[in-house]
């Protein structure tokens, strides 16, 4: 974008856009796809809804996407703008294209299914780079999630983008206990028991989340609040040790009393599957879904144990990752392909410009 309209001056105004549809009138925002009226450019504008109007949380969401700005990852913030006739500010964003979860829905809708390995193989190495250059800015996102991924082209390949820096923050900035923030369903253990001090690994838990969702289309679990989905997690990756209970201090505690009403609940309901419960994780996605190396990173990532968790670093350099994806060879062989219409064409051009030379001369 020109930078002249993206930044400072008169044309810091939503009166420099002209709104050509409505994308989302979500949890906090209001997100419209508008046109820049003298550049012509696509951008989504994205501002908070009267409940949530606050200009410093509107601002503090412009400056983690900025920090991160010229990341492919990541989408990319053009400015912040006011509108001269409310007095209200919204962020200025590139328009990427629709969110994970609306595709991943449509998706099954359509086929019954998720997705096969080499897209969600795809998907989550460019949702790593993401967390690793929010991480390496010490930026933790707190609300990873499909409806926080969004789905557009880059040069011809399909890529995807983490948005919504409304409840981010920042290790350096904030000192612990940080509050509770993010969507349940995604949420780390550690966020759920509110234990002072959690990290950048919590976005990394929620990064598994979305690994299991994208196969299978369902969330993975689906908890009504915060007791419930500590419940929902023991149902699937079993109760955790005394390893763990310890790693939780100075929630331990809180995390042994959730084990035990976990227990008498299901000692209720299913007594026999509570007596011989096990880690049922690779039931739900087996191997014909996901081979060995994928599912060791989706355990590394489903780590109950913060301190276990996989890192994004970590992460991409598993050999799950080795080796370039088809689609990366796509956009490289789109780039080849271009290179050679431009010669082709630039050749064309001389021969055609020779001949009529030459013609000219003929007939001089
Ligand atoms: N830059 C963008 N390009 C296209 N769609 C966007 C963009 N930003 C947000 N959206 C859409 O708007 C929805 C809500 O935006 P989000 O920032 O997540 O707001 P909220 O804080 O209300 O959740 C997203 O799920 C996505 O569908
Ligand atoms: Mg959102």
């Amino acid at each position: 974008m020109d930078e002249r309209y993206a930044t400072g001056g008169v044309d810091a105004s939503t009166l420099c856009y002209r709104q050509v549809g409505r994308i989302s009138d979500g949890g906090y925002g209001r997100v419209v796809k508008a046109k820049h009226r003298l550049t012509g450019q696509t951008v989504a504008i994205k501002t908070l809804r009267e409940d949530h109007d606050d200009v410093r949380m509107l601002l503090r969401e412009a400056c983690f996407q900025a920090a991160c700005r010229g990341h492919p990852n990541i989408v990319g913030l053009h400015g912040v703008v006011r509108n001269p006739r409310t007095g209200k500010y919204s962020l200025v964003m590139e328009y990427v294209g629709p969110s994970l979860a609306d595709v991943l829905e449509d998706r099954v809708e359509r086929r019954g299914r998720g997705y096969l390995e080499p897209v969600v193989r795809r998907t989550m190495r460019q949702l790593l780079r993401g967390a690793k250059a929010m991480h390496d800015r010490r930026i933790v996102h707190r609300d990873i999630k499909p409806g926080n991924i969004l789905v557009g082209k880059d040069r011809g390949s399909v890529s995807v983008k983490i948005c919504d820096f409304g409840l981010a923050m920042s290790t350096t900035e904030a000192s612990p206990p940080y509050s509770q923030g993010g969507t349940y369903w995604y949420m780390a253990p550690e966020v759920l028991l509110r234990k002072p001090g959690y990290g950048e690994v919590a976005d990394m838990w929620s990064l598994g989340c979305v690994i299991a969702e994208l196969f299978s289309g369902k969330v993975l679990f689906e908890g009504d609040d915060a007791a419930h989905q500590l419940h929902k997690i023991f149902d699937v990756l079993g109760v955790p040790g005394k390893e763990t209970l310890e790693a939780f201090k100075p929630k331990s505690k809180l995390l042994a009393l959730e084990v035990e009403q976990w227990r008498s609940a299901r000692q209720q309901q299913q007594p026999e599957q509570c007596a011989n419960h096990h880690d049922r994780l690779r039931e739900l996605i087996p191997e014909k879904l996901l081979s060995q190396d994928g599912f060791d990173i989706l355990k590394g990532l489903l780590a109950f144990n913060p301190d276990e968790r996989l890192t994004a670093a970590e992460a991409l350099s598993h050999r799950w990752f080795a080796g370039a994806d088809p689609d990366e060879g796509s956009a490289l062989a789109a780039f080849l392909a271009m290179v050679a219409w431009l010669v082709f064409t630039a050749i064309c051009a001389w021969v055609f410009v020779r001949v009529y030379t030459l013609w000219i001369n003929f007939e001089a």
